[in-house]
């Protein structure tokens, strides 16, 4: 096992404090010996194991006599969505509930490995930048491990359920005046000349927690690669991380295919979508970003490079939507599945139309949209969007006249 450089080729140990290559200052991702793993290893042995980030344990960067951190992160559902299904005209709609998770976001994946890799690399703070979900996920894993933690975040930009997250579990929380890039850019300096550890997406072992999610997408299909995989789109992490995990599937020998990796973005923060739409090999930043999906308001993805090698290598897309429909999308997702999830989580549902207009997906294919967090951390888009409850005196005369159902 060791990290590799996904610019220029170059190697580093699995035991060093390193975030970008040092020869060029590309990416680096974790590197397994896939032949050496499947040689040992049979499906039989992951399906003895509970279920969560950790039944991989074979493919993640932890020694393995190793104490992990855990709060049994993972194992979220994926739903059949057959009433959204067939509202959208779709046959196999399924929905990947990300914000079952500890914390109620993907993130969580990530930072049992990140926060174990700390440990294991002996550091005593952590740190990162954050739309929110990183810094509430972050905060809960240090506190669990034991570890100081430094959240930056935009100020006045993050919903409050996250902010009140990072807060409770007892991190450091500093509010720049700036947006994301700006506080993303800051801590990777303070990380740079400092003894704090970094576990923003940049961090190589952080996405190899993420990537467990692909493999449980798989096992939930009963063995099937989906056809299509559609997720939003911030710093481009995550979506890198499904594609590294289905390929990984590959490399094992326990799939025979690669579904097509869709990514959407928010019309006011879309520098992925406008480089995927002009076939480019690099992401032109977007200095001024707007959009209610506070999570994916990123102008300056850290993980472009791995996340555009995943639309071109699957034959994917990347798509854009607008604010308007991004809501329309989670009342529909509420209303007709039971599953609430925040603004960027339903961004996935929101392009399903777009797809079907663009002929990108068919009616009958298999498709998992990820819903990366959960509803209640954003609550005033959520009061925002619906209707206000009718006010009655206690009375059940005036109850009847406002319920609008025989009762
Ligand atoms: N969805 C949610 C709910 C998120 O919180 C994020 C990212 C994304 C999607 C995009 O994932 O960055 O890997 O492309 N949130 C980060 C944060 C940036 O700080 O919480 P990505």
């Amino acid at each position: 096992m060791h990290l590799e450089c996904v610019g220029c080729g170059a190697e580093y140990g699995v035991d060093e404090v390193i975030y970008t290559c040092r020869r060029c200052g590309d990416l680096l991702d974790v590197r397994y010996d896939y032949g050496d793993i499947s040689r040992k290893l049979t499906y039989a042995d992951w399906e003895r194991r509970p279920q969560g980030v950790w039944r991989y344990r074979e493919v993640l960067p932890i020694r393995d006599s190793f104490n992990v951190v855990t709060l049994n992160e993972g194992a979220t559902g994926l739903h059949p969505c057959p009433r959204l299904g067939s509202e959208l005209g779709l046959k196999k709609l399924y929905v990947k509930n990300e914000g079952e998770n500890p914390t109620g976001s993907f993130k969580d994946r990530g930072m049992t490995v990140g926060v174990t890799k700390a440990l294991e690399l002996n550091v005593n703070t952590v740190v990162c930048a954050s739309t929110g979900n990183t810094s509430a996920s972050l905060a809960a894993y240090a506190a669990k491990a034991g570890l100081r933690c430094l959240v930056l975040i935009p100020s006045g930009k993050v919903a409050l359920g996250k902010l009140a997250q990072a807060m409770m579990y007892g991190a450091k929380v500093v509010a720049v005046r700036g947006n994301f890039d700006d506080a993303l850019s800051m801590v990777r300096e303070l990380a740079a000349s400092s003894s704090l550890y970094l576990l923003n997406s940049i961090n190589p072992f952080r996405l190899e927690g993420q990537k467990t999610a692909s493999y449980e997408v798989w096992e939930q299909l009963a063995a099937e690669v989906p056809g299509t995989v559609i997720l939003p789109v911030g710093n481009a992490g995550n979506i890198s991380a499904y594609w590294k995990g289905f390929k990984e599937l590959q490399a094992l020998g326990f799939a025979d295919k690669l579904p097509r990796m869709v990514g959407v973005q928010a019309l006011g923060a879309c520098p992925i979508v406008r480089a995927v739409e002009m076939k480019r090999l690099s992401v032109e930043p977007v200095k001024d970003v707007q959009t209610l999906a506070s999570a994916i308001r990123i102008g300056n993805p850290v993980n472009w490079r791995k996340a555009l090698n995943a639309f071109y290598e699957s034959k994917g897309t990347a798509v854009v939507v607008a604010d308007e429909e991004i809501v329309e999308a989670q009342k529909l997702l509420a209303r007709l599945e039971g599953v609430f999830t925040e603004p960027a989580g339903a961004a996935s549902i929101a392009a399903l139309k777009k797809l079907r207009e663009m002929g990108v997906i068919q009616p009958e294919e298999t498709l998992v949209c990820v819903a990366t967090g959960h509803g209640l951390k954003d609550p005033e888009t959520a009061l925002k969007v619906c209707a206000q409850p009718v006010e009655v005196d206690a009375d059940l005369e005036a109850l009847r006249k406002v319920a609008g159902v025989q009762i």
